[in-house]
């Protein structure tokens, strides 16, 4: 076996990237202005939806939607067990209950059914995870919603941009769908997000309660060398991104199907040789296109830890998406949640780990983690 050193990612954004930063540095304001609103029509087309509004992260725009949607103290968010922890935190900063559900064993997704047993008269809101990259069944999930209480469906597309459900993307059934342009994921800016809605009265309290509340950003303000009085009505928090990180998703998002298609080779090839070994992976669903933003696969929980031992010794990236959210001290000890009661997150997250995957990754790394899989990890897993 050739010995070599695979990272867990590696981005793809060359040196002369810096050119858009040099373009913002000719603009008189460096934080949010006409970048990023190009941007922002960019997003909109894209997904087919009227408004959208970047943030500096999925977890700042969450916190922005909830506040946009009233939602707080004595409210429940339904969330996902097996999600990264960001997903319930936001339910907690905003002073509402994530109320956990567990998830599909196949597919590791919630579903309609888990949702309706959830819910309550104090359920707000919803908030469905495209897990690894494919999507939830967002117009199913509608369907069984109560039609004499409104329960706002907000997903998290924080692993999924160019995914699709029968043909539809993000946005079209929910109320609203934020993304994350963190730096593993498909599209990035170091640090980012957006937030899509075709929800014109939630997206005017959105785009004020992602800065302080205040009815004008800074670019509106001194419009015209004008000073324009500002007010505040709602409560908002400082969730804006500046187009010195904007300036560097246009591109990106002009090319990122292109580099799904590498993406989805790359999957393709794990799982021709991964399958019919005694390593899980997580099933698609018919019908979807999946953004492939990350590849996790099940050894178990007797072999996980020694496997990412193993793994980091043959100098591979190796990673954990996720243990489950309700197995965290801070959420057993404030909801008093045993470990039982989610048991399929519960085994999912206890004996899963991610493996290398990202467009740059070369023919000749990909073979080495294939081999490292098949001839150190796989011996080590009893029968799961
Ligand atoms: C499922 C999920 N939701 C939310 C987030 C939070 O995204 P951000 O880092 O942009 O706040 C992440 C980040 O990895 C995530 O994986």
């Amino acid at each position: 076996m050739v010995h070599m050193q695979v990272p867990f990612y590696r981005h793809s954004l060359a040196p002369e990237n810096s050119k858009y930063v040099a373009k913002v540095l000719e603009t008189p304001f460096l934080t949010s202005g006409p970048i990023g609103k190009e941007v922002e029509a960019q997003l909109s087309e894209y997904f087919g939806v009227k408004h959208a509004k970047l943030v500096n992260s999925w977890t700042n725009g969450a916190v922005a939607t909830l506040l946009a949607l009233d939602i707080g103290p004595g409210d429940e968010v339904i969330v996902p067990a097996m999600t990264f922890i960001a997903t319930a935190n936001v339910v907690e900063l905003v002073g509402a209950k994530p109320v956990f559900i567990d998830c599909d064993p196949d597919t590791l997704l919630i579903t309609p059914e888990l949702i309706k047993s959830a819910i309550t008269k104090k359920t707000k809101a919803v908030i469905p995870v495209h897990m690894y990259g494919q999507m939830c069944d967002i117009k199913a999930i509608k369907e069984i919603l109560p039609k004499d209480q409104k329960i706002s469906i907000i997903e998290d597309c924080a692993h999924t941009f160019e995914a699709k459900f029968n043909g539809d993307r993000p946005g079209k059934y929910s109320d609203v769908s934020i993304f994350s342009f963190y730096a593993t994921k498909n599209v990035t800016c170091g640090e980012g997000g957006a937030i899509i809605t075709n929800d014109e009265k939630l997206f005017e309290r959105i785009i004020q309660a992602v800065l302080h509340g205040m009815s004008a950003g800074a670019a509106d303000r001194f419009k015209a060398g004008q000073y324009k009085h500002w007010g505040m009505d709602h409560l908002g928090t400082k969730a804006n991104l500046p187009d010195l990180l904007a300036c560097f998703l246009p591109d990106q998002i002009r090319t990122v199907d292109e580099r799904l298609v590498i993406r989805e080779a790359l999957a393709k090839n794990y799982e021709t040789n991964l399958i019919g070994t005694r390593i899980k992976l997580p099933k698609s669903s018919k019908n979807i296109v999946h953004s492939r933003h990350l590849f996790p696969i099940g050894v178990g929980p007797s072999a996980r830890d020694k496997a990412l031992l193993s793994l980091g010794e043959s100098n591979i990236g190796a990673t954990v998406n996720y243990r489950s959210v309700p197995s965290m001290k801070f959420y057993q000890n404030k909801y008093s949640l045993g470990a039982s009661e989610f048991p399929i997150s519960q085994a999912w997250g206890e004996g899963t780990l991610s493996i290398p995957l990202f467009p740059g990754m070369t023919d000749a790394e990909q073979n080495y983690v294939i081999d490292v899989l098949l001839n150190k990890i796989e011996p080590m897993i009893g029968d799961i």
